[in-house]
């Protein structure tokens, strides 16, 4: 009897643990190990690059949709933000809107952005028909004369609205820039200034002899570079970047193998955060960075090893299918050449027909010139300019550029690019045409808008009924 009882208690012992371990280790298959099985479906173009990384949506295993909701805001709500969201989340929890939200919940992103159902996605990871403005504005053609025989799947179309980000598309904007000429007076783009490194006491510049690292790490290619660098002319010196502990970098003068330990042979991006925090924040928000970003890159994510082109959608040339997604990528470890970076260095990965075009575009003949004759770049377009626009920040009366390295952050819709970027230089009926025309986005904006979108005209239309 007694015997038995011990039986008893001992299975349920077993029974117990054995229950432990199956929850445990199903929910360390869900976080950590191989989840491929358990990927329901591929997820949408956007972020691919971090479907592997479950946890950065589903934060939690419970939750539902809030968790989501969440986890949608922490990575984008600051850009919807700044697109002074049309539809945002608070125009449908305002009672006097609630009818609206009964057919489609725009609350919740998931209601138009689902995951997982490649089937239904659409471009800019929508998940709804193409005539969903239908379900809240069905009385448009009643309310304004021009709408009257449009089809419900054209609003959103090119040049017309966009659900979130019409900065550049509202009434009384489109009024003020009717009837500008093509070209306007170019407004020269800000120039990048020093005023961006915000942390860095700036030293004075260091001659050749005194910019010595460790003797074995000399190299006559490696200094020349670093000498005509901006870093040189700036005082960042060799141990700037080389060294474990920035405060050692006052040390240089001491030029012995004391030093030796703490030389770090290729440093990381955490050495450039140092000193350029803006920087690697934008490239981390970026398809280019976002597998680097801080939500994804721990040890969990390491699923989806291949942080570099073969891995990604687009057209890349064979042999930039290896290459690491790095600030080195583009500026090389001691030019930091800004012209390479804004032309070149995209075309030695980038090998789709818009990409390919660009240099005998008339932007990229006017950028290959100066090139070639030894001219100011600074205002002129390059593939930088526009899908990494210069902002300008003013701070205690100084006035900081900088470049915005998530190339993301104006490319889709493209109407985002039209105060951005378009319009320093062209006028605004002229970049919607633009940018409402395919071909010229596959020929990289080599001729005059073959389309001629009606927005001006009808804004002007109603002005002056
Ligand atoms: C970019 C964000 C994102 C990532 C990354 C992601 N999911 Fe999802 N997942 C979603 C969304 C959004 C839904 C849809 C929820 C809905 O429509 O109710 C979803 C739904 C699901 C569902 C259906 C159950 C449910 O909660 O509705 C499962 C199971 C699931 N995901 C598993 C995974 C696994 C496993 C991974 C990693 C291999 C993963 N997901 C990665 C966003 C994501
Ligand atoms: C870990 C951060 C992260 C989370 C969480 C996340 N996203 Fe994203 N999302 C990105 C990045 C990075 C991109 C690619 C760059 C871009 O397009 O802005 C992207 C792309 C997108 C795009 C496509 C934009 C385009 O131009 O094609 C949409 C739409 C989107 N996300 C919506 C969502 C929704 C809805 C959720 C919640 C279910 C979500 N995201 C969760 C980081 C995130
Ligand atoms: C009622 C449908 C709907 C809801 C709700 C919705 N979106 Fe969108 N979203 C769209 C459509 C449509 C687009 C395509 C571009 C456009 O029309 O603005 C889009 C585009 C985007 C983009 C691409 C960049 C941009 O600025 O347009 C991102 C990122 C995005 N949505 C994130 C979100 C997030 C995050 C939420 C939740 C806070 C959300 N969306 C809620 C319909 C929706
Ligand atoms: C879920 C309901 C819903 C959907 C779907 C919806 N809207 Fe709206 N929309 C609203 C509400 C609510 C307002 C605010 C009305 C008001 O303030 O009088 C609004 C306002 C607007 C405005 C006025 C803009 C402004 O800044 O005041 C425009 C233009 C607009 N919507 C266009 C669209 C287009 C185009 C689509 C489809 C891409 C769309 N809406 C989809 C509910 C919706
Ligand atoms: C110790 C601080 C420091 C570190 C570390 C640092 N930089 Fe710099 N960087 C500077 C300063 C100062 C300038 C000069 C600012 C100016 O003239 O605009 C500069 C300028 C630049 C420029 C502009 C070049 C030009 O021609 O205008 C680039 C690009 C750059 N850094 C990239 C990087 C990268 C990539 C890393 C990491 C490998 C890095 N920096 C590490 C301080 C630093
Ligand atoms: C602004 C930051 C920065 C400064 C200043 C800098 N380096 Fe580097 N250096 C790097 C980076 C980043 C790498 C790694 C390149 C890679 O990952 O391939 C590197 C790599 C190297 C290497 C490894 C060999 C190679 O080519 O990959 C040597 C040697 C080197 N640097 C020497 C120097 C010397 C000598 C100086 C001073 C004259 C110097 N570096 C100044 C950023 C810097
Ligand atoms: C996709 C290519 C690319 C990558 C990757 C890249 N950069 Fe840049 N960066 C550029 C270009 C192009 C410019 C100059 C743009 C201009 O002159 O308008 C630039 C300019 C800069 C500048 C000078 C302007 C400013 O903002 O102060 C700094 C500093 C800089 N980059 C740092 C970095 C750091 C740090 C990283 C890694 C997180 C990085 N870059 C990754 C292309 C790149
Ligand atoms: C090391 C190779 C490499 C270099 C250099 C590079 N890119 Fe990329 N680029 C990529 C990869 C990989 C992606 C991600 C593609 C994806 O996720 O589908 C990408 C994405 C992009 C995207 C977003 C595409 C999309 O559909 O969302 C743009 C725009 C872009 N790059 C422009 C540039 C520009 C401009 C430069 C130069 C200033 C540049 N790239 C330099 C590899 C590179
Ligand atoms: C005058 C502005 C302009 C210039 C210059 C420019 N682009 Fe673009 N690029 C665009 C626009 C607009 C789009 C389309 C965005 C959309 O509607 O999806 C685009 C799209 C892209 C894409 C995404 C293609 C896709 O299918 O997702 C890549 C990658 C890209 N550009 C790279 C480059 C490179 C590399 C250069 C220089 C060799 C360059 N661009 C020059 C405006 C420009
Ligand atoms: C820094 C000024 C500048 C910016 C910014 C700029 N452009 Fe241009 N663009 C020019 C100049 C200059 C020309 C060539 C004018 C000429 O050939 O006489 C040009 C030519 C063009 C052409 C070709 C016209 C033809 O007859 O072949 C198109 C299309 C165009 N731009 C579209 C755009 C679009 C779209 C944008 C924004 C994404 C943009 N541009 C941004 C200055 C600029």
């Amino acid at each position: 009897m007694k015997k038995q009882s011990k039986n008893v208690i001992w299975w349920c012992l077993w029974f117990v643990f054995a229950l432990a371990l199956a929850a445990y280790f199903s929910w360390q298959l869900f976080l950590k190990k191989e989840k491929t099985a358990f990927l329901i479906g591929e997820a949408s173009h956007g972020h691919f690059q971090i479907e592997m990384a479950c946890e950065t949506c589903h934060t939690s295993p419970f939750g539902g949709k809030d968790i989501l909701q969440e986890a949608c805001e922490n990575c984008h709500a600051e850009d919807l933000e700044l697109a002074h969201d049309s539809h945002p989340k608070k125009k449908f929890t305002d009672p006097r809107n609630a009818d609206s939200i009964k057919i489609l919940d725009a609350r919740y992103c998931i209601s138009c952005h689902t995951e997982h159902q490649m089937e239904q996605t659409r471009a800019m990871g929508v998940t709804l028909p193409d005539d969903y403005c239908f379900h809240c504005h069905v009385d448009i053609g009643e309310e304004r004369e021009s709408h009257k025989d449009l089809a419900f799947d054209s609003c959103a179309s090119a040049g017309c609205h966009n659900f979130h980000d019409n900065r550049a598309l509202y009434e009384s904007f489109l009024v003020e820039n009717a009837n500008q000429d093509w070209i306007k007076t170019i407004v020269a783009l800000p120039l990048v200034n020093a005023t961006s490194i915000k942390n860095t006491e700036t030293k004075p510049a260091l001659t050749l002899d005194e910019a010595v690292a460790p003797s074995a790490h000399m190299n006559e290619d490696i200094l020349h570079d670093w000498e005509m660098s901006a870093h040189a002319q700036a005082g960042i010196n060799c141990e700037g970047c080389h060294s474990t502990s920035q405060s050692q970098s006052n040390k240089v003068h001491q030029n012995n193998k004391k030093t030796n330990d703490i030389w770090i042979e290729k440093p990381g991006i955490e050495t450039c955060k140092q000193c350029h925090q803006q920087e690697v924040a934008t490239f981390k928000q970026g398809k280019h960075g976002m597998r680097l970003a801080d939500e994804v890159s721990h040890p969990l994510s390491a699923v989806k090893p291949a942080d570099s082109p073969s891995s990604a959608s687009l057209q890349f040339h064979e042999n930039a299918l290896q290459k690491h997604q790095s600030c080195t990528a583009c500026h090389s470890a001691h030019r930091f050449d800004r012209e390479f970076a804004a032309v070149d260095a995209c075309l030695g990965c980038h090998d789709d027909e818009h990409s390919q075009a660009f240099e005998a575009s008339p932007h990229g003949q006017i950028w290959q010139h100066a090139i070639a004759t030894n001219a100011d770049t600074g205002g002129l377009v390059s593939c930088a300019s526009c899908h990494m626009p210069r902002g300008i920040e003013k701070s205690g009366g100084e006035t900081i550029v900088s470049v915005n390295h998530n190339q993301n952050f104006n490319l889709r819709p493209n109407e985002k690019m039209l105060r951005s970027v378009c319009m320093n230089c062209h006028g605004l009926g002229f970049a919607i045409n633009a940018l409402a025309d395919e071909g010229l986005i596959r020929n990289n904006f080599s001729g005059k808008p073959s389309v001629d979108i009606p927005s001006i005209e009808w804004a002007l239309k109603r002005e002056n009924r």
